[in-house]
């Protein structure tokens, strides 16, 4: 007869290792983002806010014998999945620097827009370093992943740490922001087409060439008083967008959207990022439900959604 085995003797299958491996990553929105000057690299230097919110990409990683990649949901079929695509540069970034062979299925649910300033792309990046990592059981800790984060995008560093951070540098710099825990409610309007992030910052430049707007000093002092008071009113009268104006050169209809929930008192609109999205400030849960609906009503917008923050970065879930 077999003696039955001691638990501790049993070799225990390494599930991470095996998969699947499943991370969800949220959209980024910035409270804050004052463009300093054009740099030799071709970045701006940025002062800026980022805050984590409820929209979420989800990347689940498989072992497999190549880096394959597929998609569904919100864009795919627009995006490429060859090497250009920032979810396989980030993969095999994590390979080279861990000495291991870029080896993984990839499929990737898209909820977050292409091109709408939300840093849809960023987060799928920040997601396939962080499931690769589990994945490969290669145990960079964040600050490592961080790292490497950095030389794929500037916003990439942010989506894995998440929740509300300050940015500088070209937005790469990332430290937590120090605030009262508070959930903050959100309505995200997306357009019908994204924008270019390249164009924006461009268009920005040449306002500043023409004398149509200034470089201003960055300090997001206010604007972190506001997040300490928890109190929406307060911190709605503070959001600042430098990229505001350009977007809304390119895209002047984004003016209309920003005004759409006028009717509901909206607490504050500003376009995310280098837009189109338009963000919104709601007082709670049911005031935001009720700007969804003028905005879905307003037909400005392709479809708005109620969101909150802070979330945290990309996660195994
Ligand atoms: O860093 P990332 O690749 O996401 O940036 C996309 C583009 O946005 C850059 O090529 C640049 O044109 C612009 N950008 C910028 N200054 C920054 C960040 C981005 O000009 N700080």
């Amino acid at each position: 007869m077999t003696e039955p085995l001691d638990e501790a003797e049993v070799e225990r299958p390494r599930l991470g290792r095996l998969g699947p491996v499943r991370v969800r990553v949220p959209a980024k929105i910035n409270l804050h983002l004052r463009v300093g000057d054009l740099r030799a690299d071709g970045y701006h230097e940025l002062n800026t806010v980022y805050h984590a919110v409820s929209l979420y990409d989800e990347l689940t990683a498989r072992p497999g014998d190549t880096l394959a990649l597929t998609m569904e949901g919100e864009g795919a079929g627009h995006l490429p999945l060859d090497e250009s695509n920032l979810v396989v540069r980030a993969a095999r970034l994590l390979a080279e620097h861990t000495g291991r062979p870029p080896h993984a299925r990839l499929h990737l649910r898209k909820n977050i827009p292409i091109a709408g300033g939300l840093a849809g792309g960023s987060a799928d990046a920040a997601a396939a370093l962080v499931a690769c990592d589990a994945l490969w059981n290669t145990g960079l800790s964040r600050d490592r992943l961080a790292d490497l984060a950095a030389d794929i995008g500037s916003d990439v560093p942010f989506l894995v740490l998440g929740g509300t951070a300050l940015g500088t540098g070209r937005g790469e710099r990332v430290s937590p922001v120090l605030a009262p825990h508070h959930t903050w409610h959100w309505v995200l309007a997306f357009a019908e087409e994204g924008l270019s992030t390249p164009a924006v910052y461009a268009e920005l430049d040449h306002r500043r060439a023409n004398g149509i707007a200034d470089t201003v000093a960055g300090e997001p002092d206010t604007l972190l008083a506001a997040l300490r008071q928890r109190d929406p009113e307060i911190l709605a009268a503070t959001l600042v967008n430098d990229l505001q104006g350009p977007a809304i050169a390119l895209r002047p209809e984004l003016m209309r959207t920003l005004m759409a929930p006028d009717e509901v008192e909206a607490l504050g609109g500003i376009v995310s990022g280098s837009g189109p999205t338009c963000v919104f400030l709601a007082a709670d849960a049911r005031h935001a439900a009720e700007i969804v609906a003028v905005l879905e009503r307003s037909g400005l917008c392709r479809t708005a959604c109620a969101v909150t923050g802070p979330v945290p970065g990309a996660r195994v879930v």
